[in-house]
């Protein structure tokens, strides 16, 4: 039985993250997910233009791929269930693993439920207390608790601390095998691993390196095969996890791409992979039409592009500070600092001007980092960008943030 106490504690814990303005809560969305969508404001429906959904290519709500998952129901229905090795894997399950590998330029993939499964499931799958994990400080809490379950040594470095990584790689040299696990893109800042010197590092001390580049497959790199296409480390990275809940069209479920004897190892011992349900019947047929679409046509990739570089040019040239004005990355941070008014603006952003952003702040992001992340997609039209940044500099001037 659940005591009062308990409870009661609960109420005051929940009660101060309001108070230091911590608090998450979510607006729900009566419509597909797009760039312009309506959401319930209270008892209220509103429309908003959406910029925070990492729905990079714009894909979420595409006819061609809505047409495609009705075909899966009808030729699939739901789903498994039950887990792949029992009595769950669809030949659209192989079809689909075989193209991602070959669009990635990977001998094999597997899929997961989600990318948080596959983080949570490769290390322990594939090492153990002889072995050494050398983790980016930055990287994805899936990737965190992944390692976590894992038996091997851990060992942090700061994610573009190239001299603190090798230092660490040289204690870590004892150990059997070494992995370094880092995120390509560091999404609450979009910056990008340094995966040239990382990948030196690596094969200078002997180690493996997995890559988790869930903000960029499909749209980062000039073929959109991500952040080791845009640092040319093809064939360097060892491991690469990612996700297919943010460009590869948003529905979810996750993969991990690799040699073919790691894969197989991973069917074998991956427990998210072993002792969960994996990815619907309808995300593996949408990710076939996805890949196609992309590897036909690079106009997404450049919209991506044009759109982000764009948005970035006037919101600096407006005065807000973005961290890093050379980065290029479609996640926007627009540093507020305090996180009460973080909340603040992205309150009046949506209430008041229509335009659905949404605040991070501690735990997420460091304390007095807080910020409103702006997401940037291929499907934005110029008019959605600068009704955005016209908000912005409103919301901006009466807040003094500009
Ligand atoms: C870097 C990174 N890895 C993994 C994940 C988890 O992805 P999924 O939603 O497929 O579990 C996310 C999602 O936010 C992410 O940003």
């Amino acid at each position: 039985m659940i005591k009062e106490q308990f409870l009661k504690d609960i109420g005051t814990e929940l009660q101060n993250l309001k108070e230091q303005g911590l608090y998450k809560s979510e607006y729900q969305i009566t419509t597909s997910q797009s760039c312009d969508i309506e959401i319930f404001l209270g008892n209220e429906k509103k429309r908003v233009l959406n910029f925070c959904a990492n729905n990079y290519l714009g894909l979420a709500n595409d006819k061609k791929l809505i047409a495609a998952a009705k075909k899966s129901l009808d030729d699939y229905g739901l789903g498994t269930a039950s887990v792949r090795f029992i009595c769950g894997t669809f030949d659209l399950h192989k079809t689909f693993e075989k193209k991602l590998a070959e669009f990635l330029h990977f001998e094999d993939v597997i899929t997961f439920s989600s990318c948080f499964a596959a983080n949570g499931g490769v290390f322990s799958a594939l090492l153990d207390e002889n072995d050494a994990i050398i983790s980016a400080d930055l990287n994805h809490a899936s990737l965190i608790d992944g390692i976590r379950l894992c038996k091997a040594s851990r060992y942090f470095y700061k994610f573009d601390g190239m001299a603190e990584l090798e230092r660490k790689l040289q204690e870590a040299q004892k150990h059997k095998n070494r992995l370094i696990a880092t995120d390509g893109v560091f999404s609450m800042d979009g910056d990008i691993a340094k995966l040239k010197e990382i990948c030196d590092l690596a094969e200078k001390y002997d180690a493996m390196l997995l890559l988790d580049d869930s903000h960029a497959t499909g749209f980062i790199g000039e073929n959109g095969r991500g952040t080791l296409e845009l640092c040319a480390v093809e064939g360097r990275i060892d491991i690469l996890t990612s996700t297919l809940g943010k460009a590869l069209g948003g529905a979810g479920g996750g993969f991990i791409a690799s040699k073919k004897e790691i894969i197989e190892k991973l069917r074998n011992k991956a427990r998210p992979y072993l002792f969960s349900n994996n990815i619907l019947p309808m995300v593996a047929a949408t990710g076939i039409v996805i890949l196609d679409m992309i590897s036909k046509s690079k106009n997404l990739i450049k919209n991506s592009v044009d759109n982000t570089s764009y948005f970035r040019k006037k919101m600096l040239e407006a005065g807000f500070n973005l961290r890093d004005k050379n980065a290029i990355h479609p996640v926007v941070p627009v540093m507020l600092g305090d996180a009460v008014l973080a909340g603040k603006f992205a309150k009046m952003m949506i209430e008041e001007e229509g335009i659905y952003v949404v605040a991070f702040s501690f735990p997420v992001v460091p304390k007095n980092e807080a910020r409103i992340r702006v997401q940037i997609s291929a499907a934005h039209t110029k008019e959605q960008l600068d009704q955005a940044i016209a908000a912005f500099i409103k919301v901006g001037k009466k807040l003094e943030v500009i």
